[in-house]
């Protein structure tokens, strides 16, 4: 069915002390460093850096396997870290802690930062042969990307992707993967591990958040790429960015393809407008009027409780309390209410609601297990919550 990889975790493990931020769990890196092993390759793009952790992993891998002529380029739209924006760092910083520290050499490693892949993947040019595809995950996200790469790849380059299972293991998510899309419909070998007992922290049963594909049918691979920009758009890209990556397929694609995607954007802007309009005040009111039926309490206070308080309030909400694990009891209020451990809120006698504001799996099965009801707040009311980030 799939071909499976040996994790490789020497590259991932020789740099456990290293304090690196990376968005893939040890057992993903592992996956990754083993296509690595396997593949060997000379040219490597990674689209998606974040701080710069996985670029860290790579660049060690590639010394441990001898591949010290090997192209490694990555790149980022954001300039900041976009996880601290405020703490000044640069998106990419832990390459050069890596290095800095000797854990790693500078290697042949490109970044590029603020800019969309049309716009540098010239520079870079043909013949590359292992891309990391690890940016939106929502449509339309890595598939403007992926269309960009293909004139680029050589015959026998893997495309990795990552966050396929990041709908189960993120309850906030509404959108579906655009990862799991793009993995599942190219015709190629794919590199996806049925896991036994090796796993870790955010894996679902064994369930894999990232596999590879090595395309076999390029030609037929493009129509489909083409009619999957049909999908549901979970954000709609400036007219700036589908300029941009609209002239580079121009130059690449026939024309019929981009009269689908002409089609397929102005479709888009239809729904999104009806969507951003209707769809979204109706999750509002929805929200009201859940919020209105019973006693509230809020599980969690810390940043997104905090924002989802204030928001509540604005829409003309009423909190009773707040509610913790047992670890963050306290007997002082905060913001006037009183703090709650599950338990204790179990023995008040009244209608009462929990709305969550955790994103801890383990703490929803506690939820859960206590009995009260829950409601776990649509992922667009979290962001319009994010509005009163400040207050
Ligand atoms: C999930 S993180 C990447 C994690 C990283 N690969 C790792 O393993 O640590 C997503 C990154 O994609 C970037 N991004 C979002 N849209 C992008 C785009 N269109 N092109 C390039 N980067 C993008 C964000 O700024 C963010 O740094």
């Amino acid at each position: 069915m799939y071909k499976e990889i040996e994790n490789w975790y020497e590259p991932v493990d020789s740099l456990s002390k290293f304090n690196s931020v990376t968005e893939m769990t040890r057992w993903e890196s592992g996956f990754l460093c083993g296509l690595l092993k396997k593949f060997r390759p000379h040219k490597i793009l990674e689209v998606g850096v974040a701080g710069g952790g996985t670029s860290v992993i790579i660049r060690k891998a590639l010394e441990m396997l001898g591949l010290d002529d090997s192209m490694h380029y990555s790149g980022d739209l954001s300039e900041k870290y976009y996880r601290k924006r405020d703490e000044g760092l640069v998106t990419g910083f832990q390459y050069d802690v890596a290095c800095e520290r000797n854990l790693i050499s500078e290697g042949n490693h490109k970044l590029y930062i603020g800019n969309y892949l049309p716009e540098y993947i010239e520079d870079i040019g043909g013949e590359i042969d292992f891309v990391i595809l690890d940016t939106v995950h929502s449509a339309p996200g890595e598939l403007l990307d992926l269309l960009v790469v293909l004139p680029y790849l050589s015959e026998t380059a893997i495309i990795v992707f990552h966050d396929l299972a990041t709908d189960h293991q993120n309850h906030y998510r509404q959108t579906v993967s655009i990862n799991k899309c793009l993995f599942d419909s190219l015709d190629g070998e794919k590199y996806f591990n049925i896991c036994g007992n090796d796993i870790d922290r955010d894996m679902l049963y064994g369930y894999s958040d990232i596999g590879g594909v090595v395309i076999s049918n390029r030609e037929n691979c493009i129509r489909d790429l083409f009619s999957m920009f049909g999908l549901p758009w979970a954000y709609m890209p400036s007219d700036k960015e589908l300029d941009i990556y609209r002239k580079k397929y121009a130059c690449f694609y026939d024309a019929k393809y981009i009269e689908m995607f002409d089609l397929i954007v102005k479709v888009q802007r239809h729904t999104w407008k009806h969507n951003s309009l209707e769809g979204k005040r109706r999750l509002i009111t929805e929200f009201k009027r859940k919020i209105s039926e019973k006693k509230i309490y809020l599980f969690g206070n810390g940043k997104r409780g905090r924002k989802l308080y204030h928001f509540i309030e604005m829409i003309g909400g009423h909190i009773e309390g707040w509610c913790v694990s047992d670890e963050y009891k306290t007997e002082k209020q905060e913001n006037g209410l009183p703090v709650y451990t599950l338990q204790e809120l179990g023995t008040l006698k009244e209608e009462k609601l929990i709305i969550v504001a955790t994103t801890f799996l383990n703490i929803i099965d506690d939820i859960e297990n206590s009995g009260i009801e829950y409601y776990i707040p649509n992922p667009f009311i979290i962001n319009q919550s994010s509005l009163y980030d400040n207050l």
